[in-house]
Order: C-alpha cells, then structure tokens, then sequence
C-alpha cells in the first residue's frame, strides 16, 4: 500500500483516485479505493484537506491556508483600530469583490473548511469596513479627495471589474544593473510627482463623468498635459505606478478613446516587472516594501500571473509586524525618489493637513502603516484568487 510509504499518502494516494477517475472502475478497483479513501481519514484525520482534484493543485491549498491566517490577524488588527486612511478603504473593496469572486469559482476540490475561512474573511471585511466613520478619513488634498470619492462611488464595478490571470506574457525580464542610489537618481527626473498626479487622475474622472451624464456625443477628453504624463515617457517607482491606476480608470471610464490603453497597461506593467525584481535584487531597502507589493497587485490585477510567485507570496507574510498590520517607512524613499517634494510645507494649513494625513496613515502605539497594510492586504488576496484558479495554479512554483 502506497501508506505506508510516505506520513499520509496523500502524494500516491492522489494518482491512484486521479486513475480511477478515468478508468472504468470494477469492483475490485472499487474496492482498493474505498480501503485506501477509510485508511487515509483513519492516519490523516486532522488534515485540513481531505480530497483534492489535481497533484499540482493541492500544493496550494496549503498555501492559501496560511495567506488566510496573515490576513485573519491583518483584518483583526484594523477591526480593532479603525484606519482613517482612504486607500485602505479602497484596499477593503477591492479585495471584496476579488474574494468574492474566488469563493463563487472555486473548485469543487478545495476543502470544505479552507471555503469557510475564506468566507469568514470576506465577513471580517464587511466588519472592519462598517467600523470606519466615512466622515473621519483624511485626505492629502482636494484633487485626492475628488478622485477617492468617485473610485468610492464606483467601487462595485471597480471590485467586479476582473481581468483573467494568464502566464508568459511578461517575457524573462532581468532587473536593472544599476544600483538602487542610482536607481533613486533616476527615479527623481521622471515625471509626475503625487501633486500632478493627482490633478491628473482628477481632471481624467471630471471629464469622465460629464461625458457620462451629459449623454451627448462628447467624448471623456484630457488636457495635453495629462494625456502625456499617463501615456508617455517612462517612469518608475510610485510614478510608475501612480500612472498604472489613472490608466486602469482611464479604461473603466472609456476615456482616451482612439488609444489602446490596454497596451499601454502592458508596457507599463513590464516595465514595472523588471523594477519589481531589482527591489528584490537590492534586498528590499527601507520604504520599498508598500512599492514592491503595490506593483504586485496593481500588474496581477491586470491578467500579470508573473508577479504571483511563492517566493515572493512568503516574504509579504513574513513582513507581517507581530500586532498583524504592516509597517514601512516610505515617506523618506517618497522624497528621494521626488514622488513628493523635499521640503515641508510652507504655509501653517499645509503644515497641519501634512500632519493628519501622516497620523492617519500611521496608526498610533507603532510603525503601522496603513497603505502598506493595504498592499499586502490587495496582494495577498490576489495570490489566493490565483492559486485556486485550477487551470494555471500548477505553473507558479516554477516561476523564476
Ligand atoms: C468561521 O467563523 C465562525 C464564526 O465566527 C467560526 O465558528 C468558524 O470556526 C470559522 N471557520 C473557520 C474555518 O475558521
């Protein structure tokens, strides 16, 4: 008996139930599976899995297994210290409307109990999003403020909104061969800084919506200005990224008609896979872990299964901080990479706005950072939705 051979047989026990599967069973061979079915419950009754559908496929439910147990404390720790940080919010939605998705799609293999959780965890969600008082979050600037509430008003169709995950598009990009100081000098001369950006993403959405509502023939038109800083040049760090969402909303909203924006998303996104490997490369250097993960959840929820890898699903986990939220201190790598300006503010509204957008992102008693917790949140949700899609989930092992 293969049982014998290995703690709980379930490797060999597989093959055999998979070659049942197809064979025309006599009842001999009905038989074997039945004994083989009661020893398995007897030696492995506290397996969380009990059955599974393909060799490849049960590698992972471990996985998603131990991503439930980091967001589980992640979600535990905001329910209990509410965040007034939008992109949280945002973050909440978000990972809603995937999880959602996951549990309505997911195979008839995945244990009962693994379903469960993740269930549970959409429910803690709903909870940790009915605790934040709408009215408390603090915004950077109007131009923020505006884009926020509009993705806000549309988070039901920007949560269903899902694009397949597919492998092999993304080619065998290598990391840069500059160093990071260099990359940091690099990063300060391309555009746009937050400030336009923002202004930006809030001019694309004003006309989107006038083009909406107004119903005439007008199509959702940007100033120069804007329609180049998403489109054109390249760029990296947040600015890559930041560009990365206005483009995405760009497509939902049907703006910069005539342009292929999906493309566009493409060329970005292999841009960004070769950064997302150089910050590997430089072993993560203070401040780049909300970037590295943001580009992990931004690329993969555009159909990029390349960024979903396990090697890099462990250290999200492992950056998890013991009270379950997660830190790092970009506001530094932010400057040097002239995302945001250097000096402070000039003007006292400025210097205190500046001040409750920082205590708002940054949760009292610790490092918490609310826009990290959000990634690792965004990504890690993302890596569950893409391990239990059956038909790719065997290939992300391999991934280099
Ligand atoms: C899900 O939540 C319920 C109620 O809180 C709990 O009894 C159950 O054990 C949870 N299930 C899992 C698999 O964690």
């Amino acid at each position: 008996m293969p049982n014998q051979h290995s703690p709980c047989g379930q490797k060999l026990l597989y093959r055999y139930l998979f070659k049942f599967h197809f064979l025309n069973c006599s009842v001999e061979y009905k038989m074997q599976v039945k004994y083989i079915a009661l020893l398995t419950i007897f030696t492995c009754s506290q397996a969380i899995y009990p059955y599974f559908d393909t060799q490849d496929f049960i590698y992972n439910v471990p996985k998603v297994y131990r991503i439930s147990i980091v967001l589980d404390k992640l979600l535990d720790y905001y329910e209990r210290k509410p965040s007034k940080d939008p992109e949280w919010y945002i973050a909440l939605g978000m990972a809603r409307g995937q999880l959602e998705y996951t549990i309505n799609e997911l195979d008839k293999a995945v244990p009962e109990k693994l379903k469960e959780n993740l269930k549970n965890i959409t429910r803690r969600i709903d909870r940790v999003r009915k605790k934040i008082d709408m009215g408390d979050l603090v915004y950077r600037s109007k131009d923020y403020e505006y884009v926020v509430k509009a993705i806000f008003e549309n988070m039901d169709v920007l949560s269903s909104v899902l694009e397949p995950i597919t492998l092999g598009t993304m080619g065998t990009q290598k990391p840069y061969r500059f160093t990071f100081e260099q990359y940091l000098q690099e990063a300060r001369t391309k555009m746009p800084g937050r400030k336009a950006a923002d202004a930006c993403t809030m001019q694309l959405l004003i006309s989107a919506m006038e083009t909406q509502t107004t119903q005439s023939d007008g199509v959702c038109e940007m100033t120069p200005e804007c329609s180049s800083q998403i489109i054109k040049g390249s760029g990296l760090a947040f600015q890559q990224t930041s560009r990365v969402r206005a483009a995405v909303l760009a497509s939902l909203f049907d703006c910069m008609e005539g342009l292929d924006v999906p493309a566009h998303i493409y060329k970005l996104c292999i841009q960004i896979y070769k950064e997302t490997k150089s910050l590997e490369v430089w072993d993560h250097p203070p401040g780049t872990k909300t970037l590295f993960m943001q580009q992990i959840l931004y690329c993969a929820s555009q159909g990029y299964g390349e960024f979903v890898k396990p090697r890099w699903m462990n250290k999200i986990i492992a950056w998890q901080q013991p009270k379950g939220c997660y830190a790092d201190d970009r506001q530094p790598f932010m400057r040097l990479t002239g995302f945001v300006g250097a000096s402070t503010p000039a003007t006292l509204n400025d210097r205190e706005e500046e001040y409750r957008v920082k205590k708002a992102a940054t949760s009292e008693g610790g490092a918490c950072n609310s826009l990290t917790s959000a990634m690792a949140l965004g990504s890690l949700v993302l890596h569950i939705r893409t391990l239990l899609e059956t038909d790719q989930a065997f290939q992300y092992d391999v991934l280099l």
